[in-house]
Parts: structure tokens; sequence; C-alpha cells
């Protein structure tokens, strides 16, 4: 793949290498920014970056695919013939409606094929999107919680108290950033797969610290934090989009559901 230059955009890639734009790369760019931090996260009070369809660094970040040299392209421009002259098609789209014609000058598997390990990939990363997501909204919500509850700038909770941030911070960009990439997790399933594990045990991590730290201070934690989604999905942004029920998607290895019992009626209520 040819290296891609940006002139005006300023992208978070530095001490990172082409080809190895690790999502811990673009995190500590962020990190280590302050004018990066452009907005405020609602329930925690926290200053966080944007992260925008990073597909082109979940992409390179050692794809199979990458790493035998192919470009986006490949995939989403596949050559179509007009009048016996070959031209690479335009009409950007998912390669999923064009009869998988760009995957089969590589590979000799049947559309239906193709199509259901495509599928099978975007399943598993929206599984471990959504199981990710909830723990990451566990861990927002315990923020809130030992905010209104105990003096966290105190001098024997503080330290705690900013590792659990910490560690929050690292949950929140990985979900964000697997968010934001828009092919569900094909584009490097593996790397997505390894972004999202470590997404749930920073989630987690934050989780156990703060657990401890409010039982210390005698606050009840209960064991199923109510994550009370729809006060945050309703009224956002400047044009109080509310929550949309079509687009509700369940987790289709039906983790989540078991164990955040966030059901659509539930959310509808
Ligand atoms: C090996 C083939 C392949 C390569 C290479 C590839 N993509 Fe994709 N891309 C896909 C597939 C498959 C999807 C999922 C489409 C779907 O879910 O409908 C997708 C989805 C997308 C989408 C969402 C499009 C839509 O209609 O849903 C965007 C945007 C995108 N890719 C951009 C890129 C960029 C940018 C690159 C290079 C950095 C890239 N892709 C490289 C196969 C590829
Ligand atoms: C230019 C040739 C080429 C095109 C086009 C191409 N592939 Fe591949 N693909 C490969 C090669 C080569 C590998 C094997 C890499 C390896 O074995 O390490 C591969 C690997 C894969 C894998 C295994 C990935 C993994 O995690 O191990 C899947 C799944 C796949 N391709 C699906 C697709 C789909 C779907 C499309 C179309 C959207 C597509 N490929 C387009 C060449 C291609």
């Amino acid at each position: 793949m040819r290296r891609q230059r940006h002139v005006d955009v300023d992208l978070p890639w530095e001490g990172g290498q082409w080809g190895a734009l690790s999502v811990e790369t673009i995190i500590n760019n962020l990190e280590t920014n302050p004018s990066r931090l452009e907005w405020t996260q609602e329930v925690t009070g926290l200053k966080i970056a944007f992260i925008r369809h990073p597909d082109v660094e979940f992409f390179t970040a050692g794809s199979p695919h990458m790493n035998v040299g192919m470009a986006c392209n490949d995939c989403h421009m596949p050559d179509v013939k007009i009048r016996n002259r070959t031209f690479s098609s335009h009409n950007l789209m998912s390669p999923l409606k064009a009869d998988m014609a760009a995957c089969k000058r590589c590979h000799y598997d049947t559309t239906e094929e193709l199509r259901t390990t495509v599928l099978e990939i975007q399943n598993a990363n929206a599984s471990a999107l959504i199981t990710a997501g909830y723990k990451t909204a566990t861990a927002a919500k315990l923020i809130e919680l030992a905010k209104a509850s105990v003096e966290t700038s105190a001098a024997d909770v503080q330290p705690a108290y900013e590792q659990a941030v910490g560690h929050y911070r690292g949950a929140l960009y990985r979900v964000i950033f697997m968010g934001a990439e828009n092919s569900m997790g094909f584009h490097n399933p593996a790397e997505g797969q390894r972004i999202l594990a470590d997404a749930a045990a920073e989630a987690d991590a934050t989780a156990a610290i703060l657990r401890d730290l409010l039982t210390s201070r005698g606050v009840e934690v209960p064991a199923e934090v109510p994550l009370q989604l729809r006060t945050y999905l309703d009224n956002r942004g400047a044009h109080q989009k509310g929550f949309a029920a079509a687009q509700y998607i369940p987790d289709p290895a039906g983790i989540a559901q078991t164990t955040w019992p966030v059901s659509l009626a539930a959310l509808l209520q």
C-alpha cells in the first residue's frame, strides 16, 4: 500500500510506524496532547478526544490482506469490464452488495461461502464490541458513583481513583475506535478481537478498583450496576437525537443479554 500523504489533517500517528499504527500509539498521541481532548463525557465529566473513521489505521495494523500487499481499492473498487476494456469501478461500496466479485479475483469460494465468512467475522466482532461496550458503560457509572459518594481528591483515595480513571480511558478509546471503523471488524479480524479483549479487561480493572474503593468507604455498590441507558440515548447533542429502536443490535452471540439483561423492551420503557 502506498503511503498516504495528508497535508492539512493532523493525524495522531507520531511514534507509530507505517503498517503498525496500533491503537496504543493512537491513544498515546491523543492522551499526551491536551488540545485534542475536545469533548466532555456527561456521565464521568472526563475530557476525551475524538477518534474518527480509523479504517486505514485498523486495516494497516498487520491485517492478513495488508500483509499480502493489498490496498483499499482491491476490494472496494473492483475491476469492471466495459466493451472489453477493464476499468476499476469508482462506485465505492460494500463488497457484499456486489456478489463478492472483488473477493473472487483471489478466493475460490462461492458467493455464499464468502458472504458467510464475512458475516461470521462481523458477528464475532459485534459480540465483543457490545460486551466491551456494556463493561465500559458499567465502569462509567462506577466513576459517576465514586465522584458522587467519596472525595476523590482526598490523599488516600486519589491514587486508586486516578488509576481507575486511567483504565477507563483505555477501555473507552478502544470501544470508540472499534465502533468508528466501518467494516464491523472485517478489515482486521484478529486485531479487532485483541483490541476489544483489552477494552473489556481495562473496563473490568476500572470496576474492580472502584468497587474496592467504594466498599472501603462504606458505600454499597450493587452487584449489577444500573446503566440507565435511556438517560444517555435520548436528547443527544445539538440535534437532540433520540434512541432509535431500529438501530438496537442485540449481541449476536447472546452473551451480553445474559450478563446485562438489557432488552429492547427495557430500553423502550
Ligand atoms: C479484503 C477486502 C477489503 C479491503 C482490502 C478493504 N476493505 Fe473495506 N470493507 C470490506 C468488507 C467486506 C466490508 C464490509 C461491508 C459490509 O458490511 O457491507 C468493508 C467495509 C468498508 C466500509 C463501509 C462500507 C459500507 O458500505 O458498509 C468502508 C468505509 C471501508 N470498508 C473502507 C476501507 C478502507 C479505507 C480500506 C483501506 C484502508 C479498506 N476498506 C480495505 C473489505 C475490504
Ligand atoms: C488480491 C487478492 C485478494 C482479494 C481481492 C481478497 N483476498 Fe482475502 N486473502 C487473500 C490472501 C492472499 C489471504 C491469505 C493470507 C494468509 O493466508 O495469510 C487472504 C485471507 C483472507 C481471509 C482469512 C483472514 C484471516 O483472518 O486469517 C478471509 C476471511 C478473506 N481473505 C476474505 C476475503 C473477502 C471476503 C474478500 C472480498 C471482500 C477478500 N478476501 C479479498 C487475498 C485476497
